[in-house]
């Protein structure tokens, strides 16, 4: 089954602002997406429908092929929980050691504390980050943040990894080896789901690239680039 599909879904925002246009695709559980697309193309509205944060226009969204328009409210955590997110910001709380900051999610839900620190021990150790788990995070770089950050997104086990820019913040060399992190969770199993404006890295993938503009996709490739290879005639001209 896709673990994500779009049904012809259009996203108007209350200003009158038509952020997707008509989005179907489909993305196949294990599948590793990059979604491309200038400043302002609806990337972030596109991941911000899939978690439900917000609703579409028209449209379905389907995860795990729940539709969540008719997902009522009280199920919004058990969906939340099953898709993990990471933002270029990362986004963690500053008064929080690293552990946790991923140990946070499991201790609202209850979690017994032999679960949690099993849990949260292991996400750390997937992004290399065990031996810094009493850090602040005014006291890890950025790419280590990123890395608690994905931590975070990996330790309630979710099969979807949704990341909005992760590497936007971050030098080359400290881009790719988070990119090295997202690959080895995909090889793992998990799907994962990529806004990015990072060429080289898009480029050098040669992964399913689904590119946006103006809130419609304008390609969606298998082993593709960055940008669409220019037509031979175009290469003559
Ligand atoms: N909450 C909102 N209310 C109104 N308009 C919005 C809102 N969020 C985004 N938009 C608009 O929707 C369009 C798509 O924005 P979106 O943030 O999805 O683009 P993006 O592809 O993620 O861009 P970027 O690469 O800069 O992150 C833009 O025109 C943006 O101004
Ligand atoms: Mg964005």
């Amino acid at each position: 089954m896709d673990i994500v599909s779009f049904r012809h879904v259009w996203k108007r925002y209350p200003n009158g602002t038509e952020a997707l246009r008509d989005i179907t695709f489909d993305v196949p559980e294990g599948d590793f997406v990059f979604l491309v697309g200038p400043s302002g193309a609806g990337k972030s509205s596109l991941v911000r429908l899939l978690i439900r944060e917000e609703r579409p226009t028209r449209g379905e969204v389907y995860v795990h092929g729940l539709e969540l328009g008719e997902l009522p409210r009280h199920r919004l955590p058990h969906l939340r929980r099953q898709v993990g997110l990471v933002f270029q910001d990362y986004k963690l709380l500053p008064r929080l050691s690293a552990y946790e900051n991923v140990a946070f999610a499991l201790r609202v839900l209850g979690e017994p504390r032999r679960t949690i620190a099993r849990r949260v021990g292991e996400a750390l150790e997937v992004v290399g980050l065990a031996h810094e788990r009493d850090r602040y995070p005014c006291e890890l770089s950025g790419g280590e943040q990123q890395r608690v950050a994905i931590a975070r997104a990996l330790v309630h086990g979710p099969r979807l990894l949704v990341a909005d820019e992760p590497t936007g913040n971050l030098d080359p060399g400290t881009a790719w080896e988070i990119m090295q992190i997202l690959m080895r969770i995909n090889a793992g199993g998990a799907t994962v789901l990529m806004a990015t404006h990072n060429r080289d890295i898009v480029d050098s993938m040669r992964r399913r690239v689904v590119a946006l503009d103006a809130g419609r996709i304008v390609r969606d490739c298998p082993h593709s680039t960055y940008h669409e290879a220019a037509p031979a005639s175009a290469l003559r001209a």
